[in-house]
């Protein structure tokens, strides 16, 4: 059909220019002849809708506002940077990859412009744009593919892509001028104006309306894809080109530095042209370049070993420390909060900041009514650095810890080795709340319906104390709560209903246990697979697992050994919650059941990376020979535990048959 095969055509050319206009800086046709090809598009599109392709450059305009952003699961997590502040941070970065993989980094490095704006994830299938997602909390973002489309410099057809899937990772940012005008715009309106570029991009592309995000001068670098390794790429400078070629534009101050004080002559130079950028960065990122060597190094909890944010030095400001606030945290620990006179730190307003204990106090000497210096970098929460001495009148006042709980009035205590004052009743109403929200947050179960602000209504009505209570709240009390109604009940019934069944690793983390995060959650997960066993464990067997600590068994067997504790997971066990173990050490991998001890030195790799490769095979590891080991690998000059392994009769391998085993 005529109209078909001329839709097709425009859409083609369209696309092509707008990638020559905006990727290329090279357009070909005038503006005048872009907009008469698109009004033609506009028109058979209007007269054909269904006809209208996916990748339409008509489709920039905006679309139909939605009612709320759906979830997003990126396929592989979104991970994020370990920062860096000085040179020698850099210089201890490349130490630490050449003590990984035993050998020195000599393929050199990536170095780029640290985008100050959001990370977004665009899908591509068989080179088309199909979603586009936010960051979230690296495993789930919020699906903003209609805000995303609207981009002028994201394409939403590949040039000669063929590849069946391509997870495009890059920065969406707003530049100086179009932040400057946004604001200019918004002022005239008599609206609130952005704070900085960064907000400004934020709040653009979490518009329901994409029509808005469209009037809104966003702009997009790529910097990566999801598995880099999937493309046919060598290296992370061939990849950034390779993503140029296809339709992105990338950040024209990215450098291949052969080596580290390369890396270090890089960053001075961008820090003197910083200023100059007509976009904001607030640092530089050092990836290896060589992808292998990225795939061998691997991610540690949820940065890649391989890369490092070098951050510009923090914004600094001096204002009044006029007050302490004094909070009880989930586990009873005591933080006091500076409460300062607002100051504007790079467009964020501080109002307060953590103090964190009373050594921290008494080692900054800081007393209340100082002239205080705080400072804020990047995305790092705002400190108080030092106090302005000179300034000081004599009127200041000293700052001390209470001795009682401003919650529930306990006598607090403060063990003689510990920097923390805690207050010691588990029935601390603070603690309890604090640790409800824990439950229902993010780092928690993530409850839908039941942020802060939810729990602490339902808590401020005497509806909830402990976990299990969550279980058994009922609608017809909920639906008659000030704010609530039929819906709303429902709604959390419905989310409360799905978290009977978390993952194991989720569940633990969101019991809020001390020392006991995300990272020791999964490896009890891993090791015990069923919450009955790790209740039972005893310290001795908790302490046998790589990355379970003294403090973190101590304080898993005094949790599990609580009367209160046992009572109330007995609760949660009558309210159908069973936790499962999903990531069990999948089978068929060459170490599934295996529990391996390294003992002695290895020559082709590192400790850490034979960890890693351990876990990646799905076996465990364990620092000395129990019962529970399998299999032993022995390096050079191994010693007592070689022994005793043989005595035990455990299979003993080599560094090489080791590799072996595991197909390396
Ligand atoms: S790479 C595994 N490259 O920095 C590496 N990130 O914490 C993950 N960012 O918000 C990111 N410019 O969006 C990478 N050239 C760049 C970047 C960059 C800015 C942001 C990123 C995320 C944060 C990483």
């Amino acid at each position: 059909m005529e109209a078909a095969r001329r839709i097709e055509e425009l859409t083609r050319q369209l696309n092509d220019h707008a990638h020559r206009y905006y990727v290329l800086d090279d357009p070909v046709i005038s503006d005048s002849e872009y907009d008469r090809l698109f009004q033609e598009l506009l028109k058979l599109e209007e007269a054909y809708p269904a006809l209208s392709a996916e990748d339409s450059p008509t489709r920039r305009v905006g679309g139909a506002p939605l009612d709320k952003f759906e979830q997003a699961r990126h396929r592989l997590p979104m991970l994020s940077l370990e920062n860096g502040f000085s040179d020698q941070d850099l210089r201890d970065f490349s130490e630490r990859l050449q003590r990984f993989l035993n050998e020195p980094v000599v393929s050199g490095f990536s170095a780029e412009p640290k985008m100050d704006g959001l990370a977004v994830e665009l899908v591509y299938r068989h080179g088309r744009l199909v979603t586009g997602s936010t960051r979230g909390d690296g495993s789930i973002g919020e699906n903003i593919s209609a805000q995303l489309k609207t981009i002028g410099t994201i394409p939403l057809r590949l040039v000669q892509e063929s590849s069946e899937l391509l997870e495009v990772r890059g920065e969406v940012y707003m530049d100086k001028q179009g932040f400057t005008e946004l604001n200019e715009h918004q002022l005239s309106k008599a609206l609130q104006p952005f704070a900085n570029p960064r907000n400004a991009a934020a709040g653009s592309l979490r518009q329901l309306d994409p029509t808005v995000t469209a009037q809104r001068p966003l702009k997009f670098f790529a910097y990566g894809v999801g598995e880099p390794q999937s493309t046919t790429c060598t290296s992370q400078t061939e990849l950034l080109g390779y993503l140029n070629r296809i339709g992105f534009p990338t950040c024209p101050h990215n450098r291949f530095c052969p080596g580290i004080e390369e890396v270090i002559g890089h960053y001075d130079q961008l820090s003197s042209i910083r200023h100059d950028l007509p976009y904001e960065i607030d640092g530089m990122v050092v990836k290896v370049d060589e992808l292998l060597l990225q795939s061998r190094l691997g991610v540690k909890a949820r940065a890649p070993r391989w890369a490092i944010a070098r951050k510009f030095p923090a914004t600094q400001a001096t204002t009044t420390l006029c007050g302490v606030d004094f909070q009880v945290g989930r586990t009873g620990a005591i933080t006091p909060v500076a409460l300062l006179d607002p100051v504007n730190l790079d467009g964020a307003t501080v109002s307060r900041a953590t103090l964190h204990n009373q050594d921290e106090i008494n080692r900054k000497d800081l007393r209340i009514g100082d002239s205080v210096l705080v400072q804020r970098a990047g995305d790092v929460i705002p400190e108080v650095v030092k106090p302005m001495v000179a300034k000081r009148t004599g009127k200041e006042t000293p700052i001390t810890l209470p001795t009682r709980c401003p919650a529930c009035d306990s006598e607090l205590i403060k063990p003689e080795d510990e920097a923390v004052t805690r207050c010691p009743n588990m029935q601390c109403p603070a603690q309890q709340l604090r640790g409800l929200i824990h439950y229902c947050s993010k780092a928690g179960l993530d409850i839908e319906g039941l942020g802060k602000r939810y729990v602490e209504q339902l808590y401020g009505e005497g509806l909830i104390r402990e976990i299990a209570d969550l279980y058994t709240m009922e609608r017809e009390v909920l639906k008659n709560l000030e704010g609530w109604g039929e819906k709303s009940a429902d709604n959390v019934l419905t989310a409360i209903k799905q978290a009977r069944t978390p993952p194991l690793a989720d569940f633990i983390a969101a019991l809020g246990i001390r020392f006991i995060g995300e990272n020791s959650s999964s490896l009890l997960e891993s090791h015990f697979g069923s919450l009955e066993k790790i209740a039972a464990a005893a310290e001795a067997e908790l302490l046998e697992i790589d990355g379970i600590g003294d403090q973190a068994a101590r304080s898993l067997v005094d949790y599990f050994g609580n009367g209160r504790i046992v009572a109330m997971l007995d609760r949660l066990n009558q309210a159908g919650v069973s936790p499962a173990a999903a990531r069990q050490a999948a089978d068929g991998l060459a170490l599934s059941g295996a529990t391996l001890v390294f003992t002695g030195s290895l020559t082709r790799l590192s400790r850490d990376e034979a960890k890693k490769l351990v876990k990646e095979h799905g076996g465990t590891i364990a620092s000395s020979v129990t019962n529970k080991v399998t299999h032993v690998v022995a390096g050079q000059k191994a010693g007592s535990k070689l022994t005793k392994a043989r005595e035990a009769g455990k299979v003993i391998l080599s560094e090489d048959e080791f590799l072996e085993l595991i197909g390396s």
